[in-house]
């Protein structure tokens, strides 16, 4: 028998839950009146065991409401299943729950029958991944691999582990770019299908009237344009994987086809009137709302338990920014790779700027901010000066105010020192601001702008600062000087021995700003 704990405070609701139930004969109820004393009850188990293997939860409930309970259940005991309830829902607090680990989201009035059905499938969900035991990281496809370290994604990757040794459909939920197809890869490779075909569709790409088709295939002559015999994509796929990518966008007449395969495994070609069986798996996407979208009719309730048999939900990147430092590194040596390079890392003003971005592309901007940098950048580590200027400006970084602060320090700072007597100032190695202090007496201004940036509200590192001021200044010289030493030195007021010093410093080549020999 199953242990359920109805919360709830209307008393009245409790009871008919609980009724409903208990007329299945095959659970056991409780009832609370509020998070608080859900969460009381919850805990009151003795160790290693489990007091309620089901916990359904009113939303707005005083003291403790029914997210904030939801979310120290889970927190409390991960394998617990929530089921929340509620008489008010909004899409928000839907996303929300499901997010937070709830199995789904229900709006009042229940009829008993949807209630039972929807517990039903809970359990099934959670038989299906909770006997399978839970292990790490997870390939994709010729060794590409998933990364990540916070617990948001251990928790996806086991999940993903689970789902790779049934044959259940999958829907996987998550913004755009934070992996969603990664995600549905890893799961093909990691199934028994894996030495079958991965086959991606987008649905949002596809005309409608050419959907039917391109899922399951015509006969010749079927319509206009069908001059030839075609195969579908499930037919090309069989016995492995399909994807239906984007699958909130799939029209309406599509979402019953599709249904119709996922119950009787069954279809026809267009203009076909043979049946042809199918053994592929669904694995769909979407960062469509689709609990909003089954409200007002636009996404077909059956289709979506269907698919949504153990919900995946894939973080933001802004909520996990922990994972940066070790996707930035994972990008450099693919890039390194595709642009033959030998970027070794990021410096520490630029990983600043990317740990401060927010990041609303996901990991997919973060791959093209870097490739972005790989295609500017001229050094052997990526800098400020290579990200996007759109990033640095998110982060409130200014290239041109920063230069104008920087440059008025140093002109202060040299006057400073021509002021005083050597062993009066301060000179803790940082007054070095630039070396060309050191036997520079007649100084004309810099003659062009050097765009370089410094963030105005970043880290108030002045070493650091000054080091990224000398790299791109210096390269900026080399630039202009076409990569000659000796010019560069007389021209940028930079004694030659201290050029050459920084120049090996930053590894700088100075070689590749010459001039092309025609
Ligand atoms: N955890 C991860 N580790 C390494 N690379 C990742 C990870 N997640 C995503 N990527 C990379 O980021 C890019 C975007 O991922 P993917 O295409 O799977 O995202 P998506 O959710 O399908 O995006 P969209 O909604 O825009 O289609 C891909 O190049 C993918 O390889
Ligand atoms: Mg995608």
């Amino acid at each position: 028998m199953l242990k359920v704990l109805v919360v709830d405070d209307d008393q009245a609701l409790r009871l008919s839950v609980r009724s409903a139930l208990e007329s299945t004969k095959k659970f056991s109820v409780e009832e609370a009146f509020d998070g608080i004393n859900a969460l009381e009850k919850v805990k009151a188990a003795p160790a290693n065991t489990r007091a309620f293997d089901i916990v359904i939860l009113d939303v707005d409930m005083p003291r403790l409401n029914g997210i904030g309970a939801l979310k120290a259940i889970k927190e409390h005991d991960p394998g617990i299943i929530v089921l929340m309830l509620t008489a008010h829902a909004t899409v928000e607090v839907a996303v929300q729950s499901v997010r937070e680990g709830a199995y789904n989201f229900l709006s009042k009035p229940i009829s008993s029958e949807d209630l039972i059905n929807l517990i039903d499938k809970a359990i099934t969900a959670h038989t299906l991944i909770s006997t399978l035991a839970a292990s790490s990281p997870v390939f994709v496809d010729e060794g590409r691999k998933i990364i990540g370290n916070t617990s948001q994604m251990q928790k996806v990757f086991n999940v993903i582990h689970k789902l790779a040794k049934v044959d259940t459909p999958v829907l996987i939920r998550g913004a755009s770019g934070t992996g969603k197809e990664l995600v549905a890869k890893a799961i093909h490779f990691n199934s028994a299908r894996k030495d079958e075909k991965f086959v991606a569709i987008n649905c949002s790409a596809i005309p409608e009237n050419l959907f039917e088709s391109e899922l399951f295939g015509h006969e010749k002559g079927s319509f206009t344009g069908a001059s030839e015999r075609k195969i579908g994509k499930f037919q090309f796929a069989e016995g492995g994987t399909l994807f239906l990518d984007e699958v909130g966008d799939m029209p309406p007449q599509m979402q019953v086809k599709i249904l119709r395969v996922l119950q009787e495994k069954l279809f026809m070609p267009v203009g076909s009137n043979r049946e042809i069986s199918t053994n592929v798996r669904i694995i769909a996407a979407t960062n469509r709302p689709l609990e909003e979208m089954m409200k007002d009719g636009r996404f077909r309730e059956d289709l979506y338990y269907r698919l949504n048999v153990v919900p995946i939900y894939l973080p933001q990147l802004n909520d996990r920014k922990d994972d940066i430092e070790v996707l930035v590194h994972i990008f450099i040596r693919k890039f390194n790779t595709i642009h033959n390079k030998k970027v070794t890392g990021v410096s520490k003003e630029a990983a600043a700027v990317l740990k401060r971005y927010n990041w609303p592309g996901n990991i997919r901007e973060l791959e093209n901010v870097i490739e972005h940098a790989f295609v500017l950048e001229t050094t052997n580590s990526v800098t400020l000066g290579s990200l996007p200027e759109a990033v640095l400006e998110a982060v409130g970084v200014n290239l041109v105010e920063s230069m104008e602060q920087l440059q008025s320090q140093s002109v202060s700072l040299k006057k400073s020192a021509q002021s005083f007597s050597g062993d009066e100032i301060d000179v803790e190695g940082d007054l070095d601001i630039d070396s060309n202090l050191e036997d520079d007496d007649s100084s004309d201004s810099v003659d062009e702008d050097i765009s370089i940036a410094i963030p105005n509200n970043g880290p108030l590192d002045f070493n650091a600062q000054k080091e990224e001021f000398e790299k791109q200044f210096i390269i900026k010289a080399l630039k202009t000087f076409k990569g000659r030493i000796n010019q560069t030195a007389i021209h940028a007021n930079i004694p030659k021995k201290t050029l050459l010093r920084k120049i090996e410093k930053y590894g700088i080549v100075a070689k590749e700003y010459a001039e092309p020999k025609n």
